[in-house]
């Protein structure tokens, strides 16, 4: 196992009905005047945002509304709150929804106190070093971003897709009420549930040798949503099954599941270029290409994926032949997903053959490689994206 770290301050507000106690969480962690942050409509369908701001209300604290994020948040509206923030002297952020209005929430947060463009914390220009804090009531178990360090955001300028990972940014405290994902459509639970799991596999492959209880941790997660994913989407009111997916979101994105190993994170890289150029929900993206990407790599280490097909998915050992088994496991991964709803394969997606070209020189890696778990060349992205067009079951 490898040194490491594991810092994840957030405060955890998980259950029924605790939205609605928000406002005291914003007092305690020092808020006065608030950005609420929100998405294009469900909150406030829901009336969720009522419960939110009457919260505020109860505890003396001001606030101004940013709604209409759209997912894949766009630059523009986090222009206008960092604008909001500074003209209305608002000292806390709060994001009301998934992901996109979380990460909108984030790149504001850090955006505010500095003199230059947000965008260049994207762009790898520079590093923030203050931030507004941030906290989060979330609407979906999914990107993970209510325990994470990072944020993605989309330049509208040319559409690029990049993130940015602080721990300045990690929420100050974050509501997971596992009801409010009741509402959410059986697609958008399944794209939640597909990140989540894809969350994981990026760190379950890996070349740090004896970690076994990280390993154990993923395959927890893993097989969690494998049994809860597909009874909430039978039973959307499933209270419990919701509950379980919820905790395991944050639980695969706030690195416990990943401390002490290598980890890839190509497939996201890649998928974020299919989310970028065709505005599709991430996890519909990574249902494409996370096995796709398994495909191409798998020679790279037989055995690490032959005993995720035998521990996660059941399959028999070959032990005449642990390849058999590897690629059952990715098999049975990509039934998963057909089961739940995602597309598998380019056309499902909505993408196109001929913009494979296109998605490679937006990765933009030049000569160089990328990746944690097997290393990757222009040449190789391309080869997983063609890969993902021919795939089926
Ligand atoms: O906008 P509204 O009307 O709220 O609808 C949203 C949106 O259409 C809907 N939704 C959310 N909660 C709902 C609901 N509909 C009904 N009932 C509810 N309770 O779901 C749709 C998707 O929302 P979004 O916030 O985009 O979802 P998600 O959490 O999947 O976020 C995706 C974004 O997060 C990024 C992705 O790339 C993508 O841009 N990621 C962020 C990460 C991070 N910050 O750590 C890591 C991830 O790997 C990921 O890259
Ligand atoms: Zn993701």
């Amino acid at each position: 196992m490898n040194n490491f770290n594991f810092y994840s301050p957030t405060e955890f507000v998980f259950g029924k009905d605790r939205e609605n106690d928000c406002g005291e969480y914003v007092k305690k962690y020092g808020g006065t005047k608030v950005l609420l942050v929100y998405g294009g409509g469900s909150a406030v369908k829901s009336g969720l945002i009522g419960r939110v701001e009457e919260s505020l209300k109860n505890n003396g604290i001001g606030f101004s509304e940013l709604g209409g994020v759209q997912p894949n948040p766009r630059d523009t509206l986090v222009y206008k709150g960092i604008d909001m923030c500074r003209a209305e002297g608002l000292d806390f952020i709060l994001a009301v929804g998934g992901g996109s209005p979380i990460d909108t929430a984030k790149a504001i947060a850090i955006g505010v106190p500095y003199d230059g463009d947000f965008w260049d914390f994207y762009s790898g220009q520079a590093r923030p070093e203050k931030a507004v804090p941030v906290a989060t009531v979330l609407t979906i178990a999914a990107a993970g971003s209510e325990g994470s360090p990072d944020s993605v955001i989309t330049k509208t300028d040319g559409m690029l897709k990049r993130g940015c990972g602080t721990d300045l940014i990690r929420p100050k405290f974050s509501v997971l009420d596992p009801a409010l994902t009741q509402t959410l459509p059986a697609y958008q639970t399944a794209c939640g549930a597909t990140d989540i799991m894809a969350h994981v596999f990026e760190r379950y492959f890996t070349n740090t040798k004896e970690v076994e209880i990280t390993d154990r941790l993923c395959e927890a997660v893993l097989m969690t949503m494998i049994k809860e994913t597909p009874r909430v989407i039978a039973d959307p009111d499933n209270y419990d099954a919701r509950a379980n997916i919820m905790w395991a979101g944050m639980v695969a994105h706030n690195n416990i599941v990943g401390v002490g190993r290598e980890q890839d994170w190509n497939s996201h890289g890649i998928e974020h270029e299919l989310s970028a150029l065709y505005d599709c929900a991430h996890g519909a993206g990574l249902a494409v290409i996370m096995p796709a990407w398994m495909e191409f790599v798998y020679k790279h280490d037989v055995m690490r994926f032959a005993q995720a097909a035998v521990r996660i998915w059941g399959v028999k050992m070959n032990f005449a032949d642990p390849a058999v088994t590897a690629l059952e496991g990715i098999h049975r991964f990509r039934m998963f997903l057909r089961s739940i709803g995602m597309p598998i394969n380019f056309e499902e997606l909505g993408a196109k053959e001929e913009d494979i070209p296109a998605l490679v020189e937006k990765f933009g890696i030049g000569d160089g490689e990328t990746g944690g778990f097997v290393h990757l060349k222009a040449a190789d992205i391309a080869e997983i994206y063609r890969i993902a067009v021919r795939a089926e079951l």
